[in-house]
């Protein structure tokens, strides 16, 4: 093998790798669900009386999750960068309202307090929903994750939703967890860079790489003083 060869095969077997580590990591989400959601349902067949509509609202969110999982695979393409993908209008509050229901349903409608703000109307981007619903759960789940790890007590994530003066439209995802831990802040969009248990380090590369494909910035915001973790996507308008 010559050395052009060389680099070529190990180039396409680090892009097969992270092509891998993409399906994986995001496969998981749903598939987590699913598993939740099943034992749930045994648990309530099994139980003195059925109500059909808790049954059928638990069969529906299996299938949501189902599909979410084949859009993993669907978009595995565009983030590899074999396709362009199907951008289209994202009407940015229904894009925050179906994010904070599927984590609603993953977690139990208390678990946490999550606010959603947005006072612009219309506020749409050009975008792939999928993707980008890829990129904003990825971060709630995180909030999620940082609020449970400290006894606050009321766990909170607010989802802020603005347009700057030069076109940009801009997401917040705000926690009042113990916000990202100093030694890992410079790296933290790294993959593999995670300092939880079972963590793989992968949720904000992956975000990181979708926010960039659709030529948008992703960043960590320090709230000074206050707390918390805030993440920021900022997305051009449409
Ligand atoms: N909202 C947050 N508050 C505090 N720290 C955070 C927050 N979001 C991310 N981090 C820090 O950034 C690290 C990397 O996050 P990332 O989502 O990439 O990986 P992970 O959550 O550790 O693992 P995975 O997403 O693969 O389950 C986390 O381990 C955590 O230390
Ligand atoms: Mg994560």
């Amino acid at each position: 093998m010559s050395r052009q060869e060389d680099d070529d095969h190990l180039a396409n077997r680090l892009a097969l790798r992270s092509v891998a580590a993409y399906v994986a990591h995001e496969i998981n989400h749903p598939l987590g669900t699913i598993a939740n959601l099943a034992s749930l349902l045994s648990r309530r067949i099994n139980a003195p009386i059925i109500r059909p509509s808790e049954l059928a609202s638990e069969i529906n969110s299996i299938k949501l999750e189902t599909r979410r999982a084949a859009e993993v695979v669907k978009n595995l393409r565009v983030l590899a960068g074999g396709l362009h993908g199907h951008r289209e209008l994202v009407d940015v509050p229904a894009l925050l309202r179906e994010a904070v229901s599927r984590l609603r349903r993953r977690y139990g409608k208390d678990a946490v307090i999550t606010r959603i703000e947005c006072h612009h109307f219309p506020l749409r981007v050009q975008a792939v929903p999928d993707l980008l619903h890829i990129a904003l759960y990825n971060l709630l789940i995180n909030g999620v994750e940082a609020v449970k790890s400290v006894s606050t007590d009321r766990p909170r994530l607010i989802l802020r939703a603005r347009e700057t003066a030069d076109h940009w439209v801009v997401i917040d995802v705000i926690d009042n967890g113990p916000g990202v831990a100093e030694p890992i802040k410079r790296q933290v969009f790294e993959p593999f860079v995670s300092d939880k248990a079972g963590g793989s380090g992968l949720g904000l590369a992956i975000c990181r790489d979708v926010i960039e494909w659709h030529r948008g910035v992703l960043s960590y915001v320090d709230l000074v003083g206050r707390g918390g973790a805030c993440f920021r996507i900022k997305l051009p308008e449409d």
